[in-house]
């Protein structure tokens, strides 16, 4: 008989303490799932485009800053400014504009033809 009840409770605590485990462990997983898309960007990457009109566009090409559309600027010189910002340009870190969203909007910034309703800076 004792040795039945202290069984049964010795069980429940452990099931008690399993159960702690793995809430815990559910919260850490959770967590981590959500700080590794951060850290990895699994996320969809914003075209070229919309990134230049949200982002860049707010200065380039309207009387802020100096037109940088139709100019055949290197990508690796495009990639280097945002990064590093420019004088009254802001630096854009990777967790702003991921490494795949600037390579691919420095790739066709550097392509991509003059805008006539874009004013320079
Ligand atoms: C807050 C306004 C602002 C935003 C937003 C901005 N820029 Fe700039 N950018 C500037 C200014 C001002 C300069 C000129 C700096 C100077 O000459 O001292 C500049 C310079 C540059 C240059 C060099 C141009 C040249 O003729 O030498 C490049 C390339 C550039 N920016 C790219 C970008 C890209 C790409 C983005 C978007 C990710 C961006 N900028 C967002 C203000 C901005």
């Amino acid at each position: 008989m004792r040795t039945r009840r202290s069984l049964g409770f010795g069980r429940s605590a452990a099931l008690a303490v399993g159960l702690t485990l793995l809430a815990g462990a559910g919260l850490a997983a959770g967590l981590s799932g959500k700080a590794n898309a951060q850290a990895t960007y699994e996320i969809e990457p914003r075209e070229p485009e919309y990134l230049y009109a949200r982002t860049c566009g707010y200065c380039h090409g309207h009387n802020i800053a100096p037109i940088i559309r139709g100019r055949n600027l290197p990508p690796a010189v495009i990639e280097s400014i945002v990064r590093s910002g420019m004088g009254a340009m802001p630096a854009f870190k990777p967790t702003e504009i991921t490494n795949t969203e600037l390579e691919a909007l420095a790739e066709w910034l550097s392509q991509s033809e003059v805008d006539p309703e874009e004013h320079g800076g």
